[in-house]
């Protein structure tokens, strides 16, 4: 826990420096060096919690991670990402537009078409890219599973390899197959396992009154690093502080969503985040949330632990 307990202006001064405001936040242009020179490569950031897989560590503008990072992609129509790989697990979840991802193995690629709150698990040393084939801009909340990643190691990027077959993230003409989870290539059903469609994950209703659909943790995608679930939380809908041994982090889609801090001797303070505002509790803070608006709120949550945290919601 990094507050001076007691003084309520520590804890409100701490909740301030976990909460990430889309508004204060800028896109940087120049976050991925190996981009640097390759026009179809151009992509934005925004960083909320870490620096991704940007080489951007030292800035303060985003939040010190513990077990996973947090930021906003950008990416406009007829642009990609060269395939490359991570040591670890990294989601691309989509807020707007359709994205293609491709996974390539031995020359061969299987490609998704993702739209708004599909999320994608990029496995562990799988050789992943993306690209915006459709009409309007893609912009994407992705975290890696780990505080600091390692470089990204590159499979086919345009500075090696021929601009089309980097495009295609390394599949020469005919070696593309679609998406298909009972497909006969192991590498289709691979990827089948690590796709979620928002309108194919089960509606939870949590006896506090809001819904979860869990995309990564027990019921959905099976993972050893982090839980990613997305919260449907209606009006006038909160619930009791909770506490977890890991960090956890909320990052509203939808409506408005206001978050609770309570510290050891029961001072008590609040934050409202709007649209792409997060907050980013600690582990062992005492935290809830609750929706005063008169909209529902809709929010990604990402938790610190694969583990059951034994957390239970109850309702304010
Ligand atoms: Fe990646």
């Amino acid at each position: 826990m990094n507050t001076q307990a007691g003084t309520p202006s520590s804890l409100a001064a701490d909740l301030k420096a976990h909460t990430g405001r889309f508004t204060d936040k800028t896109f940087d242009w120049d976050a991925f060096p190996s981009n640097a020179g390759y026009a179809d490569l151009a992509r934005a950031q925004m960083r909320y919690i870490g620096a991704g897989g940007s080489p951007k560590v030292g800035d303060t503008s985003t939040m010190k991670p513990d077990h996973f990072t947090l930021s906003l992609i950008y990416k406009e129509p007829g642009k990609y990402a060269a395939c490359h790989s991570h040591e670890i697990e990294e989601s691309f979840l989509i807020i707007d537009g359709a994205l293609i991802v491709g996974w390539e193995r031995d020359g061969e690629v299987v490609e998704v078409n993702l739209g708004p709150k599909d999320m994608i698990l990029n496995a562990r040393e799988v050789g992943h890219g993306f690209r915006v084939d459709g009409v309007e801009p893609v912009l994407m909340s992705i975290s890696v599973d780990v505080g600091k990643p390692l470089p990204p190691k590159y499979h086919y990027h345009p500075k090696d390899h021929a601009p089309e077959l980097a495009r295609s993230f390394g599949a020469e003409p005919g070696k593309t197959m679609p998406f298909d989870p009972a497909g006969d290539h192991p590498l289709q059903q691979l990827m089948g396992k690590y796709v979620v469609r928002h309108a194919e994950v089960p509606t939870k209703w949590e006896d506090a009154g809001f819904t979860r659909k869990v995309y990564v943790g027990a019921g959905g995608i099976d993972n050893d690093t982090c839980r990613k679930e997305m919260w449907g939380v209606p009006s006038r809908v909160g619930v009791k502080p909770f506490v977890r041994d890991v960090e956890d982090a909320f990052f509203v889609l939808e409506g408005s969503l206001t978050v609770g801090w309570e510290d050891e001797v029961g001072e008590q303070v609040e934050v409202e985040l709007g649209p792409r505002d997060l907050v980013k509790t600690p582990a062992g803070r005492k935290h809830w949330f609750r929706n005063n608006g008169a909209g529902h709120a809709t929010v990604w949550t990402v938790i610190g632990t694969a583990e059951d945290d034994g957390v239970t919601y109850e309702a304010a």
